[in-house]
């Protein structure tokens, strides 16, 4: 007999079909009633075990986490919470789970911190199970609308031997013997004689790469994980992240602007449609969650009243410059709120400083543009002014930075002017300066951190609970 997923069951009209089910239980009451969860969505079925069906050994072995499987039929239920149970022709125990020793049992309530600790166990509560069903309806999503558009899906390399970012934030990838490295007549570490014949490290960005096939396709996305070795211990920040990033031919950077708002009103609109009752859930634990804060540390919406915010206003679009200004002005600065006060135009804003003009002073999501050369990459396309460049981060309640693009520097004279400028060798380049040199034109594109956008529609606050296994600073376990 085929095994129906519980998601399905649940919503099968009953009529004492013959039914066979498997997955674990979640709990057991009065000797009769198992509540069993498969992880296709939280809600458990009932299955009934009358009395004498089972012989007392078995029932002792019905316990939290046990796996099981369950022939029986399907009737209208009784008791309350629930449409449809089970009433079980027999059971059998696939695999015991020792209640004196499972984590989760022997805990009332555990805590995010502690759930981390046994991230292998974490998938089987009701938070996570919300969580990773929601992360891949966004995955889903993402593609969907690329699909829908005519984007040509690019696998970037994650070895690579280039900074795409320039920012030095690298992890070396090697097979030499580290403890005894060869050296080269200037007493350094000899890469020529490594695994590629040359110094590699895993990807900060499939952007540069992404560059080459826009320049074919015009319209290319890609959605794979990149590393940063940057030392932040912050609630926002992975050393292991899953990057969206779309690149487009004859897009400028308001072109760019639109199809990112868009972007992120679909997959935010397809996940609401698509897992309503896991965000509902997830909109109930964070109002229990903040119910331990002050009143006036709570969030002023609820995640369902966010999520819809957002897709009902259009973002606030601003330069660096007007940002500067609202923020120098506000009163928050002026009476020295901020950690780090805004004096002066030129300053790169901190998560603190985005997060006041996105919760505080709109009160909604905002697009800064064209920000200061200096605090951003060098293939940002240069305006006029001689300071700034095309750049544009999209900002978001709760989250800060979700966003990063730009429209990119198309001018040959002018990229190699800058790389020279930041010090960045342009034979190492050669390959991406030749977009400029062969058929070169006006593009654009932009990266969207697939955690914090999982972080925003989960409403979950810190970044290591919406990826399975963390990778941060001095914790990398599984
Ligand atoms: O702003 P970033 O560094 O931009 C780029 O990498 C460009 N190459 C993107 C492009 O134009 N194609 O990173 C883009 C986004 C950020 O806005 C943020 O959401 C996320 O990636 N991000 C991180 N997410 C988690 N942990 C980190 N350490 C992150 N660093 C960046
Ligand atoms: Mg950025």
């Amino acid at each position: 007999m085929a095994r129906l997923r519980i998601k399905e069951i649940l919503n099968t009209t009953p009529q004492n079909q013959a039914i066979e089910v498997k997955g674990w239980v979640r709990s057991f009451r009065n000797n009769q009633f198992i509540a069993i969860n498969d992880g296709s969505t939280n809600n458990n079925l009932q299955v009934v075990v009358e009395l004498g069906l089972l012989e007392e050994a078995t029932l002792k072995r019905i316990t939290a986490s046990a796996s099981v499987k369950v022939n029986g039929t399907l009737i209208e239920s009784m008791g309350k919470g629930q449409k449809v149970e089970v009433k079980a022709t027999s059971l059998e125990i696939l695999g015991d789970s020792d209640p004196e020793k499972y984590p989760l049992q022997l805990r009332n309530k555990p805590s995010l911190e502690y759930l981390r600790e046994i991230a292998h166990l974490r998938f089987r509560t009701n938070t996570f199970g919300a969580v990773f069903r929601v992360r891949h309806t966004l995955a889903y999503a993402i593609h969907k609308f690329f699909n829908e558009k005519g984007f040509l899906y690019i696998h970037t390399p994650i070895i690579t031997s280039s900074d795409a970012e320039g920012a030095g934030e690298m992890f070396r990838v090697t097979s030499l013997d580290m403890m005894n490295p060869p050296k080269n007549e200037s007493g350094n570490i000899d890469y020529t004689q490594d695994f590629f014949g040359k110094s590699t490290n895993l990807t900060v960005s499939g952007q540069l790469e992404g560059e080459l096939a826009a320049m074919a396709f015009s319209d290319i996305y890609t959605f794979g994980p990149t590393f940063r070795a940057e030392n932040s211990n912050t609630a926002r920040h992975l050393a292991e992240f899953w990057m969206i990033e779309p690149e487009m031919a004859f897009y400028d950077l308001n072109d760019n602007m639109d199809l990112a708002e868009e972007m992120m009103q679909y997959v935010i609109r397809y996940a609401m449609e698509h897992n309503l009752e896991d965000i509902e859930f997830l909109s109930n634990r964070l109002v229990d969650e903040e119910k331990q804060k002050p009143q006036n540390e709570r969030s002023e919406m609820t995640l369902m009243e966010k999520l819809k915010f957002c897709l009902e206003n259009k973002f606030e679009r601003i330069t660096y410059t007007q940002a500067i200004d609202i923020l120098r002005e506000s009163n928050h600065n002026k009476k020295k709120k901020f950690q780090y006060l805004v004096d002066k135009w030129g300053v790169d804003l901190q998560s603190e400083h985005e997060r006041y003009l996105v919760e505080k002073h709109f009160k909604k999501p905002v697009i800064l543009t064209n920000y200061p050369k200096e605090i951003k990459s060098f293939y940002m396309r240069q305006n006029d002014d001689g300071k700034t460049v095309a750049a544009m981060d999209i900002l978001f309640p709760g989250i800060g930075e979700i966003v990063g693009g730009s429209q990119r520097e198309e001018r040959l004279e002018l990229l190699e002017n800058r790389m020279k400028e930041i010090g960045i060798p342009a034979e190492e380049l050669s390959w991406y300066l030749d977009t400029r040199r062969f058929g070169t034109c006006q593009h654009a594109g932009f990266g969207l951190g697939f955690e914090r956008l999982v972080l925003f529609v989960t409403g979950m606050t810190n970044i290591r609970d919406v990826i399975p296994f963390p990778r941060t600073p001095n914790n990398c376990e599984f």
